[in-house]
């Protein structure tokens, strides 16, 4: 619905479609994989910690309409803005520590096409749910679980809850522990579970990024007996 610094919008059709009736993203930021083609039918609930990126979720879903957000002002280059929802468009993750931010062409550009995406797409996400908090207040049921979280040992800027704030063995326990279906992304420094390659990302100037994850899959109840 809107830019984020590594959001999975490009690569969302390469993990495995959702077998659930639920989607959670327990670390949620623009939740591209629960927006990715039919994914947004299904039961969605967002998890984020920083409050900032749950107050807009919170607004998309249940505040906002079309057309207010049609009627939001576009960003000329140059002039200054202090909003966080246009400073994650400025396509850096140092942007998550500024307070106020120069728009740039690719800011205005970003938020141009954010503003359309969104006032086209709100309908997809009124059942939606989102709750500000940490990963482990999940509730514990059965779901398709997309977890991806900020990977390790990417350098401490960026997110304002960093991969310096998380015990990344305790994440992992935490997500073998989860019932369904376990969808986990991972970068470069993955190592606390099994992870398999997944592709190679190109970035800009040619710059490639590794993309890993895990998955685990549970038999749903009434499998169990086709195998027995
Ligand atoms: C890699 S981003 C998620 C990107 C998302 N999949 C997308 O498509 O936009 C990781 C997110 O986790 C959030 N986060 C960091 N620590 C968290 C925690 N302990 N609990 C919940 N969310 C957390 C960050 O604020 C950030 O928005």
């Amino acid at each position: 619905m809107f830019y984020y610094y590594g959001r999975k919008k490009q690569i969302a059709k390469h993990y495995p479609q959702p077998s659930h009736e639920m989607i959670i993203e327990p670390f949620a930021g623009a939740a591209a994989y629960s927006f990715h083609a039919d994914n947004w039918r299904k039961e969605v609930l967002l998890i984020e910690k920083d409050k900032r990126v749950a107050d807009i979720w919170d607004w998309l879903i249940n505040e906002a309409t079309s057309q207010e957000i049609k009627s939001l002002p576009d960003l000329k280059p140059g002039e200054k803005s202090s909003e966080f929802l246009h400073i994650i468009h400025a396509a850096t993750k140092q942007a998550f520590k500024y307070k106020n931010i120069k728009v740039t062409p690719v800011l205005a550009r970003n938020w141009e096409i954010s503003k359309r995406i969104m006032s086209e797409n709100l309908d997809k996400v009124s059942h939606w749910k989102v709750v500000c908090g940490d990963f482990s207040s999940a509730p514990d049921v059965e779901a398709t679980w997309f977890i991806d979280p900020p990977y390790k040992s990417e350098p401490g800027m960026g997110y304002h809850y960093s991969s310096a704030m998380l015990n990344y063995e305790e994440l992992a326990r935490w997500a073998r522990g989860r019932k369904g279906e376990v969808i986990f992304c991972e970068g470069l420094f993955g190592d606390y579970l099994p992870f398999k390659s997944l592709l190679d990302l190109k970035g800009v100037a040619g710059k490639v990024s590794k993309e890993v994850m895990y998955y685990q899959a549970e038999m749903k109840k009434g499998q169990l007996e086709i195998f027995s």
